[in-house]
């Protein structure tokens, strides 16, 4: 079963859907990322999920990272999930059920109904073996320029797919398509609200939103209202941990590269305060 101190995403999200808030969920790359999303969540006194794409897994080492959250989970005393983002390699999914990982997403949005049906349920029995949660996906969040509802009319999450795929799957959460595009570098999306709505009637689990950075503050509250329990952020932190660097490395030329990063990582952490109070998360740990 899951050893404390970490958190699962049930648990969490149990909490956010009876107080009618979003739990958010930070991608993290590296030392500077974990630091400055688990110190925002202590800052804000919210439940806080930190997420590893396969990106970042293979760039920062999958037991690196495990045990990086770990210790900051450990020093914390609010809740922390380690959380796996669109897994689509299973051997690496299984290797994360091994190794802290206390829920994992399986993204098989990419593949016909049956397949992302089949595939997901195999993994919602490896995990709930060891007392993980699982995240699904259904419908498809896009990398690309798309900015409006009807460019991405056929990619949205339809609601009786959606209660059928939960039935058979047995997911904890699902992750939806309501007008998100993922590495958004402004605000801009406006979501589909009433579908939100029609796909928690449908399902009653909790939903998630993927390429948040890019969603406007307005619909991000309005999807809560609607059921949306977990909020995905990367580009948004990834465009601080940037401009921390860019700004420190610009104004001198010292070898040194820590106020470079230290800055970086103050910037990350007040996106991340930012967004959790967004969210209604703030002071519910
Ligand atoms: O899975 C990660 C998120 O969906 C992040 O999306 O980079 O557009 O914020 P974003
Ligand atoms: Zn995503």
């Amino acid at each position: 079963m899951v050893e404390l101190p970490l958190a699962t995403l049930e648990d969490v999200l149990q909490d956010a859907a009876a107080g009618g808030y979003a739990v958010g969920a930070f991608n993290a790359n590296n030392l500077e990322y974990v630091q400055a999303i688990v110190a925002a969540a202590e800052d804000e006194r919210a439940p806080v999920v930190v997420q590893a794409s396969q990106g970042a897994i293979r760039h920062a080492g999958l037991e690196y990272i495990a045990r990086i959250v770990r210790l900051a989970a450990e020093r914390a005393d609010v809740p922390v999930v380690l959380h796996l983002d669109h897994g689509r390699d299973l051997t690496l999914l299984k290797r994360c059920l091994g190794v802290g990982f206390t829920s994992v997403m399986f993204d098989g949005s990419h593949l016909p109904l049956e397949e992302n049906i089949r595939l997901t349920a195999e993994v919602v029995r490896w995990a709930r073996r060891v007392g993980i949660s699982v995240e699904g996906e259904l419908g498809q969040v896009p990398r690309s320029s798309y900015t409006s509802l009807n460019e991405l009319a056929g990619l949205l999450t339809d609601p009786d797919e959606a209660a059928r795929f939960v039935t058979e799957t047995g997911v904890n959460a699902l992750a939806v398509s309501v007008g998100s595009v993922h590495q958004m570098t402004r605000q801009q999306a406006v979501l589909d609200v009433r579908r939100v709505r029609a796909i928690r009637e449908a399902t009653g689990v909790p939903l998630v939103l993927h390429g948040s950075s890019g969603v406007t503050d307005e619909s991000l509250q309005a999807v809560i209202r609607e059921g949306i329990r977990k909020v995905n952020f990367a580009t948004a932190l990834n465009q601080a941990f940037r401009r921390g660097l860019e700004e420190t490395l610009a104004a001198s030329a010292e070898p040194d590269p820590r106020p470079a990063l230290s800055r970086a990582r103050e910037l990350v952490r007040e996106v991340v305060r930012d967004k959790i109070r967004l969210l209604g998360a703030a002071g519910r740990a």
